[in-house]
């Protein structure tokens, strides 16, 4: 090849190169490229129904946050995170028997919960059902306790089974609370569903509207072991999830 050819050759080249350089800048710089954050967001939600991608931004770390948490119908579940720092604003104590004696954040709940759980416990008295209320509300911050007391006690895998992650507790959302009886010793042990409050629990919650938020036949969807004592607020789709026995996972994702 002569110096001529070679030169003219090598201006081409250098062209070519240089038109490449700036369209693949152009095409960066463009108001319409998806993020990669945006790409993941997109991917997440179309792996679950409308409604339930609907209520959940993904961060920067690739966790689901949900963006209704003071909806009574909010999903926390081991793919849903709170937003860090959630506290809902209006707690109040309701005015039930509780299985303690001190004014701690368990005693809490929120407002229409609250109101629902004092007409539980009172139509279960007038059932002869004598109910304890054991743990209700829980910040963050108690969550990590819990959960790393069980991770030391009975390693992570256990733990996961039986307590949710700090971020991930339906108790961070004052929605949520446990029931004991006085024939359990008070305690929060699978066979409260064998005593005649853990059946009118099981047979009555719904009217009140609230669920057995993690069912014995579910818990390959709700991921975590049967707990016949932990009630959920969710208002008056209990009845429909009750009737349809379906999990709260499950009647949100046909929402
Ligand atoms: N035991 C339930 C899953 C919780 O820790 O919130
Ligand atoms: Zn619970």
């Amino acid at each position: 090849m002569d110096n001529k050819k070679f030169n003219s050759k090598l201006k081409m080249f250098i062209s070519f190169f240089i038109i490449a350089l700036v369209f693949s800048k152009a095409i960066s710089m463009s108001p319409r490229m998806v993020k990669i954050e945006e790409f993941r967001e997109m991917e997440t939600k179309k792996s679950q129904s409308k409604y339930l991608a609907s209520t959940i931004t993904v961060d920067d770390k690739k966790r689901s946050i949900v963006n209704n948490p003071d909806d009574n119908l909010v999903l926390i579940n081991k793919d849903r995170y709170l937003p860090d720092g959630y506290k809902p604003k209006d707690l109040v104590v309701p005015d039930v028997d509780f299985s303690f004696d001190e004014d701690v954040d368990k005693r809490y709940l929120r407002k229409e919960a609250a109101e629902h759980l004092e007409k539980l416990f009172k139509a279960a008295k007038k059932d002869g059902i004598e109910l304890y209320a054991s743990s209700g509300y829980r910040p963050y911050e108690r969550q990590v306790e819990l959960f790393n007391a069980k991770l030391e006690k009975d390693g992570e895998a256990e733990a996961k089974r039986l307590v949710a992650m700090p971020g991930q507790s339906e108790h961070q959302t004052g929605l949520a609370m446990d029931v004991t009886s006085r024939e359990i010793k008070f305690l929060l042990e699978k066979e409260f569903e064998d005593t005649k409050e853990g059946k009118w629990i099981k047979d009555n919650s719904h009217k009140f509207g609230f669920i057995i938020r993690y069912p014995k036949e579910k818990e390959n969807i709700t991921l975590y072991s049967y707990e016949p004592w932990h009630i959920r607020y969710v208002g008056k789709d209990a009845e429909t999830i009750y009737k349809e026995k379906v999990s709260l996972e499950e009647f949100l994702a046909n929402k």
